[in-house]
C-alpha cells in the first residue's frame, strides 16, 4: 500500500516549536523582530470575498513586485509556499528516476531527505572543487551555508555552474545578512542554468506566512510552473508578501540589528573559549570549550528553556548551531551558559 522507498523513508526533522510561553527560542532561525507593519495593515483590511474565490494562480502581483526588486523579468520569477516547496518542486521538475541530487555536506538536511522523496539518490559534496557525479542533475547549494553560516564568493559560484551540466539552485535564505549574493548571476540573459531562491521566512521575519521565491532563466521556471500545485501560494500570503517586499526599509533595519547583535554575540562566546565559524547568517555554529560537550549542554538549555540546535553526526555534533535573536535573547542564553560552567 505504502510505496517502498516511502517505507524506509527517514522523515525531514524540523527544529521545535515550543507551545509554552517564555522560551528563548533560538532554534529555528527565525528573525526577532516582527514584520513591517504594512503586512498587519493588509491583514486587518483582508476582504473576505478575496477568501471566498481562488487565489491568482500565477501570483501576478507579487511576481512583478518580485521581478523589479531584483532588476529580473517576471517570467522569471516562480513563487511557492515557502522556499521548501520551491526545492520541492525543483526536485519534481529537474530530476529523472536515475539521477541525483547533489549539494555540500553538511548544509540543509532537508535536500537530503527532498532526495529519498523522489527515491533518487543523495550524493553530498566537502566543497565546490569535488568532483561532481554526470548523473547529478540537480545540486542545492546554501549560501551562506547552514548550518555553518560560511559564505562563498558569487565568483567561486559561478565558476562552479559553468562546470555542472544540471540545474544549480542556489539557495540563499540566508543571503540578505551577508555581505553579497548571487542574484545579478540568476537574471544575466547567458545564465543557462542558475537559480537563485530566497525566502520571506527570515530577513522579513514572516516564517508563518509560508513564501519563498526563485528567479532563473525563463525554460527553467516554465518546467517549474508545469509540476506546482495550481494553487500553491494562498491569497493572504500573496498580499502580505507584497506588502512586505514594497517596505525594504523595515526589512533592511531588522537585518542590520541582527547582524550588530551577530557580531557582539560572536565575541562574547570567543571570550568564553567558544570557537565559533565566520558566520554571514543569522545564526552562528559554534563548538564549547573542550570541557563541555554540545550534545548535553543543548539538552541541558532545553531543560532551561532555552531552545538552540543540535545536529548529531560525524560533521556537526560538536556544535550549536544557534539563532541570533534580540540582545536581550543572546544575554539570557549567556548568563545560562556561565550559570552552567559555575554548577
Ligand atoms: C537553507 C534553508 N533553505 C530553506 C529553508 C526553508 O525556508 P522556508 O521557510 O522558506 O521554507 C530553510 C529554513 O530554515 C533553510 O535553512
Amino acid at each position: 500500500m505504502i510505496a517502498r522507498h516511502v517505507r524506509k523513508l527517514e522523515a525531514y526533522v524540523p527544529g521545535e516549536q515550543p507551545r509554552a510561553r517564555g522560551v528563548v527560542k533560538l532554534n529555528t532561525n527565525e528573525n526577532p523582530y516582527p514584520p513591517s507593519p504594512a503586512c498587519a495593515g493588509v491583514l486587518k483590511h483582508f476582504s473576505l470575498d478575496l477568501l471566498r474565490r481562488y487565489p491568482d494562480p500565477s501570483f501576478c502581483a507579487l511576481r512583478d513586485a518580485l521581478a523589479k526588486l531584483n532588476d529580473a523579468d517576471p517570467d522569471c520569477v516562480f513563487i511557492g509556499n515557502g522556499s521548501d516547496e520551491v526545492l520541492s518542486i525543483a526536485a519534481r521538475a529537474f530530476v529523472e528516476d536515475d539521477e541525483s541530487i547533489g549539494s555540500l555536506d553538511p548544509s540543509y538536511s532537508l535536500y537530503k531527505t527532498l532526495a529519498a522523496i523522489r527515491d533518487v539518490k543523495w550524493i553530498g559534496a566537502k566543497n565546490l572543487s569535488t568532483r561532481i557525479a554526470p548523473k547529478t542533475s540537480l545540486f542545492l547549494l546554501t549560501n551562506p551555508n547552514a548550518p555553518t553560516g560560511e559564505f562563498r564568493e558569487p565568483s567561486e559560484i559561478a565558476a562552479f555552474a559553468k562546470r555542472f551540466r544540471g540545474v544549480l539552485v542556489v539557495d540563499e535564505a540566508y543571503a540578505d545578512f551577508a555581505r553579497a549574493n548571487c542574484m545579478s548571476l540568476a537574471v544575466a540573459p547567458t545564465n543557462r542554468n542558475i537559480i537563485v531562491m530566497r525566502t520571506f521566512s527570515k530577513s522579513y521575519s514572516l516564517a508563518g506566512l509560508r513564501v519563498g521565491y526563485c528567479v532563473g532563466p525563463k525554460n527553467l521556471i516554465d518546467a517549474m510552473y508545469k509540476v506546482k500545485d495550481s494553487y500553491n501560494v494562498d491569497a493572504v500570503a500573496q498580499a502580505v508578501a507584497l506588502a512586505a517586499v514594497k517596505d525594504q526599509a523595515w526589512m533592511r533595519t531588522n537585518v542590520a540589528k541582527v547582524v550588530r547583535t551577530r557580531a557582539r554575540f560572536v565575541t562574547a562566546l570567543e571570550k568564553r573559549g567558544w570557537n565559533v565559524m565566520p558566520s554571514e547568517s543569522n545564526f552562528v555554529f559554534a563548538r564549547p570549550p573542550a570541557r563541555e560537550n554540545a550534545a548535553d549542554l543543548f539538552a541541558w538549555l532545553r531543560s532551561k528553556n532555552i531552545f538552540v540546535r543540535y545536529f548529531p553526526g560525524p560533521k556537526t555534533g560538536d556544535r550549536l548551531r544557534i539563532t541570533i535573536g534580540t540582545d536581550g535573547q543572546m544575554k539570557a542564553l549567556l548568563n545560562a551558559i556561565d550559570d552552567r560552567f559555575c554548577e
